[in-house]
C-alpha cells in the first residue's frame, strides 16, 4: 500500500482524522505536562538557597513593577562566553522561590543573575538614580524617584503568606516577624541578629535612617542575586553526596 493511499483514507474519514488529530495533539500536551508532576524531584536542592528576606521581596516587587526584566535577564546559560562574563551558570534551584521568575529573554543591559556583591551599595544607589554618572554611555533610564518614594510595607506579612500558598516555605515566625525583619535590614545600627539567623547573607542597606525607601528595597534585592549558593564549596551543588 502506497503512502499516498493510506493518507487518502484518513482524509476521507472525518472521524478517523479527528481521532488521529486528537492523539497527535495529546502527545504534545503530555510531553509538556508530565514533567511538571515530577517537578519536586526535577529541581535538585542545593545548599544555601533560601526564601527572600521581607525587604528583598519588596525590592523584587519593585523590580517587577518597574519592568527591569524588559532590559535585563536573570539566567546565565551554560555557554562558555556567558560563564566567563557572568560567573557560574544558573541552577534551577536558584530561582525556585521566584514567583514570577525573572529569567527574561531580553538583554539590552547585562544579565543580573549574579550581580549581588559585584558592586557596593553606594554604587547601586548612584547608578539607579543616575546611571550615566557612572557609565556615561548607558541608555538605562533614571530611577531617582525610587529614592524619594517611601516603601509601603504594611502588608508585608500578607505578601509572605501569599508566597507560602505557592510553595515558598516561610515559617509562622518569619511571617509574624516580617515587619521587624524588614525594618532591621533597612535601618542603620539596628539589631540584625534575628534577621541574619532567618536570612543568612542578607545585605544590610544603609537607608537614610528615617524612612525606608523603594530604592533601599531594590538595592537589598539586587545585592542578594546569585549570592546564596557558595560555588567555592564543592558540596554546595550536590549536598546528598
Ligand atoms: C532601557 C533598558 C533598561 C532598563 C529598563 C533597565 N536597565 Fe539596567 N542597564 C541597562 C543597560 C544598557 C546597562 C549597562 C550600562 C550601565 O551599567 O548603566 C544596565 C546596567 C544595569 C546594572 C549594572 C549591571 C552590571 O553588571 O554592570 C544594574 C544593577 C541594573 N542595570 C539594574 C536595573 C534595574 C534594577 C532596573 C529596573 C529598575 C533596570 N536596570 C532597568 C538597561 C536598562
Amino acid at each position: 500500500m502506497s503512502k499516498g493511499f493510506s493518507h487518502a483514507i484518513i482524509e476521507k474519514n472525518a472521524f478517523l482524522l479527528l481521532i488521529l488529530a486528537v492523539l497527535t495533539v495529546s502527545i504534545g500536551g503530555l510531553v509538556e505536562i508530565v514533567p511538571l508532576f515530577t517537578i519536586e524531584t526535577t529541581v535538585e536542592h542545593v545548599q544555601g538557597v533560601r526564601p527572600y528576606s521581607p525587604l528583598e521581596q519588596m525590592g523584587r516587587n519593585i523590580y517587577v513593577r518597574e519592568g527591569c526584566y524588559l532590559c535585563h535577564s536573570q539566567q546565565i546559560r551554560s555557554l562558555r562566553d556567558e560563564v566567563e562574563r557572568y560567573g557560574h551558570y544558573s541552577l534551577a534551584a536558584e530561582s525556585m522561590y521566584d514567583h514570577p521568575f525573572q529569567w527574561g529573554s531580553k538583554r539590552t543591559g547585562p544579565d543580573l543573575a549574579r550581580v549581588g556583591g559585584k558592586y557596593s551599595n553606594d554604587w547601586h544607589y548612584a547608578h539607579l538614580i543616575y546611571p550615566q554618572s557612572l557609565v556615561p554611555e548607558s541608555i538605562m533610564p533614571r530611577y531617582g524617584f525610587l529614592a524619594t518614594n517611601e516603601l509601603k510595607y504594611d502588608n508585608i506579612a500578607d505578601h509572605l503568606k501569599a508566597l507560602r500558598i505557592v510553595g515558598v516555605p516561610y515559617s509562622d515566625e518569619e511571617v509574624t516577624q516580617a515587619r521587624a525583619d524588614l525594618e532591621a535590614q533597612a535601618t542603620p545600627g539596628a539589631d540584625t541578629a534575628e534577621l541574619m539567623k532567618r536570612y543568612p547573607k542578607a545585605n544590610l542597606v544603609v537607608g537614610n535612617g528615617r524612612t525606608v525607601t523603594e530604592l533601599d528595597a531594590l538595592v537589598a534585592y539586587l545585592q542578594v542575586l546569585g549570592t546564596m549558593v557558595d560555588f567555592a564549596d564543592p558540596a554546595a551543588e550536590n549536598p546528598q553526596q
